[in-house]
């Protein structure tokens, strides 16, 4: 069995993050998303590994190499636009030959792997097996209705879903998903949406397997899912130090990376503060990621993300944030006083 990862696509609803950058990179819990799904595939027995990618490739690539820091073998799949999900599935024919396959979406984060769910399709050898969850917002996924236990329709983000079971970014595949990307017409929004080509093997009355999943799973499009998904992700982590402490409370469970210094702070976890970082007379509260290189002074900081090479100073409290790569946030003395704003395109600031 092989691996599909897509990682391609545009990111729009995490702008202006990703306008410099791939939103599977995106770190939660100081490890881009996409990590997390590549762990995932190497736990589940599965060595090769395609890896869509897009526009973001050259950053993708360098993330990710070849492979062998996760014991996988890559090959990159390049797509020439996000022309939907089936459209890399068609892409990548060359790749996947005859082989059976998991697709995983890139961006999608399930916490307790998908090693069982693979494990249950290798045994039950279905032409295809999809995840669904429920969610209480199914308009924004693909939704399927199923009957005694079937699967009857799918569609994607239908206006007036017929259930509450979304699409779980997580497929798995036969050889026969071919012939169904082969015949499908793109959507209104101009993709061959991967939900039509199931369609159409349920049409075809190919054996669609569906397994209702119950664990904790997000798609991370959106800021606040990233923020849970952090969340979710800090609670599971073990207090480690490997940096350095002076004069600092540290609360609760606190993973300080190599090289950082906390000074005159308080930390209370679940915190991660990634390598060569500085926090100094500051407090930063529960569900808070620093990744690399980042300095914090004087300030607070509570519920959020804050990325590589990035600067906050005299703040007095930030919160639900997801602060970019090379930001600098600081109080200025200089008159008049007024905020002062350099900010990308696609941004938002809330000021208190
Ligand atoms: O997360 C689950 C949902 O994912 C499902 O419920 C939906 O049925 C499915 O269509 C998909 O919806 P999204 O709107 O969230 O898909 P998105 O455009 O965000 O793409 C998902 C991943 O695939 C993302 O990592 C980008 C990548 N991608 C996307 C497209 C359209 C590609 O690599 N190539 C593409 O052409």
């Amino acid at each position: 069995m092989k691996g599909l990862v897509l990682s391609g696509g545009k990111g729009t609803r995490l702008r202006p993050i990703t306008h410099t950058s791939a939103k599977q990179l995106v770190p939660v819990a100081n490890k881009p998303i996409l990590f997390y799904g590549l762990e995932a595939i190497a736990k589940s027995d599965i060595k090769e590994v395609g890896i869509v990618v897009g526009d973001t490739k050259n950053e993708i690539k360098s993330a990710v190499g070849d492979g062998s820091k996760f014991g996988l073998k890559i090959t990159y799949i390049e797509q020439e636009a996000p022309l939907g999900l089936a459209h890399a599935v068609k892409i990548s024919q060359d790749f996947l030959k005859d082989d059976d396959f998991v697709m995983y979406l890139g961006d999608n984060l399930i916490k307790d792997g998908i090693k069982t769910f693979v494990d249950k399709f290798r045994e039950k050898k279905p032409n295809s097996q999809i995840l669904l969850a429920k969610v209480p917002n199914p308009q924004q996924f693909g939704v399927a209705e199923l009957k005694d236990g079937k699967v009857i329709n799918l569609v994607e983000k239908p206006k007036q879903p017929k259930s509450d079971l979304a699409l779980v970014g997580v497929y798995m595949f036969d050889k026969n998903i071919f012939e169904a990307v082969n015949n499908i017409k793109p959507s209104l929004r101009g993709e061959l949406e991967i939900t039509d080509a199931i369609q159409y093997l349920v049409n075809k009355k190919y054996n669609v397997l569906p397994h209702v999943i119950t664990g904790w799973w997000k798609d991370t499009g959106k800021l606040e899912d990233m923020l849970e998904a952090n969340r979710i992700i800090l609670d599971t982590l073990e207090a480690e130090n490997l940096g350095k402490v002076e004069n600092s409370s540290m609360e609760g469970k606190v993973v300080l990376q190599k090289n950082s210094e906390i000074k005159n702070s308080t930390i209370r976890g679940p915190v991660i503060i990634g390598e060569n970082c500085k926090i100094v007379n500051s407090y930063i509260g529960p569900f808070t990621s620093v990744y690399f290189n980042t300095i914090v002074e004087n300030s607070e900081i509570e519920h959020s993300i804050v990325l590589e090479n990035s600067k906050i100073k005299d703040v007095k409290r930030i919160e639900d944030s997801l602060i970019g790569q090379n930001v600098e946030i600081l109080r200025s003395e200089k008159k008049p006083h007024a905020y002062r704003i350099m900010v990308g395109d696609s941004s938002r600031i809330e000021i208190a």
